[in-house]
């Protein structure tokens, strides 16, 4: 009798285990659409929930028809379609917001951006406080914060469940680094801390396997201002949205792998983090090992070279106003 229900328990596991599901609000946007398509040939995910203001049940429709094992729903734009799509979610995706234009930082994005993801976060904190919350809308240095307060304020805040997804960061600057020493991009690994706009954005060539590279200050303008060089080539019609779904869905195919029982899963992601709360800064982004619990272990910066160290001090001086800008908004518009 114990044996078997210990066997029926196994079983259970292993199939509660495949059942994932994963949403996506902002679905049927420049990031949402691609996004949702590599969600959707992921064989881990097994429920795909596409939310949006405009667009998502015709975004479903169509990805539906691919012939993959998993189900595919967009809902529409009604306060229940939003807590249908949440609800039971492991992983929620926020690339809900407006981009950037030529001559925009992404700060200037914040006011049109932050109540956005402050309604988003309110949602799931009701119908899905225990996912797993990923936030792509920018500013990322203020929108993370955002969702923290709001999960503080509904009294089911988990610090390992909330990531600024800053991957495309750590994708481009591998990409650049290929480009200039003619080697495989899956070869180069760049771990880039601190924030996700600008300055505070720093590259650590040092710790790679082309330490002088921290010297080249070509290219670490080129990793810090990647996204304003979609920018100017979009010219008028948005950002990064394809490489940022590529990223987007890395960062949830390595939630999902860490979910799933893989050990040493670690991505360079915003988090709420211990490493300068003595400075005031809650959040920092830097190496993070994932877990089946989301935050397994945030790893320090590590030793750094003098010029790295210029450019950590001028991202905390950045990064410390971006984040209280996130917490005095949801104190001045709950
Ligand atoms: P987009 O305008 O093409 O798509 C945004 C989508 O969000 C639209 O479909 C829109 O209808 C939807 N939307 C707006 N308000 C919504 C709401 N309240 N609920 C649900 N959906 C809503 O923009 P995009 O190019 O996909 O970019 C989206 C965001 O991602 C921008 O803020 C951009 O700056 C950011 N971004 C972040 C990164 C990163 O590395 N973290 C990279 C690229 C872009
Ligand atoms: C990026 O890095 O490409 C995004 O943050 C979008 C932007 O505004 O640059």
């Amino acid at each position: 009798m114990f044996a078997a229900s210990r066997i029926q328990t196994r079983a259970f596991s292993a199939s509660a285990r495949q059942l994932t599901k994963v949403s996506v609000l902002g679905a049927a946007g420049g990031i949402g659409q691609p996004l949702s398509l590599l969600l959707k040939l992921n064989p881990r995910v097994s429920e795909l929930a596409l939310y949006d203001i405009r667009g998502a049940p015709g975004v479903g429709a169509d990805l539906s028809h691919i012939n993959t094992k998993s189900t595919v729903k967009g809902y529409e734009p009604t306060a229940s379609g939003l807590a249908d799509a949440l609800k039971g979610s492991e992983i929620v995706l926020i690339p809900a917001g407006v981009p950037r234009k030529p001559g925009m930082t992404r700060d200037d994005l914040f006011n049109t951006n932050a109540s956005i993801v402050r309604d988003l976060a309110k949602a799931c904190a009701e119908s899905c406080p225990e996912a797993n919350i990923l936030v792509i809308s920018n500013p990322v240095n203020s929108t993370v914060p955002i969702v923290s307060e709001i999960f503080k304020k509904a009294g089911v805040y988990n610090p390992k469940r909330l990531f600024g997804v800053t991957t495309l960061d750590v994708v481009r600057a591998s990409r650049f680094v290929s480009e200039i020493k003619g080697t495989d991009p899956k070869d180069e690994n760049i771990t880039v801390v601190g924030g996700h706009s600008g300055v505070t954005i720093v590259p650590l060539f040092s710790q790679s396997k082309h330490s002088e590279l921290s010297k080249n200050e070509q290219l670490i303008h080129r990793v810090q201002f990647g996204g304003d060089e979609v920018v100017k080539a979009k010219d008028g019609a948005g950002s990064a949205t394809l490489s940022m779904a590529m990223a987007g869905a890395r960062m949830a195919e390595s939630l999902l792998r860490a979910a799933q029982g893989e050990k040493g899963v670690i991505e360079p992601t915003f988090v709420d983090s211990p490493l300068y709360k003595d400075q005031g800064i809650d959040f920092f982004a830097s190496k993070v090992e994932l877990g089946p619990n989301g935050v397994e272990k945030i790893y320090p910066v590590g030793p750094i070279d003098e010029v790295e160290q210029k450019l950590l001090d001028a991202c905390l001086v950045d990064l410390k106003k971006n984040i209280q800008k996130g917490k005095d908004f949801v104190a001045a518009n709950p």
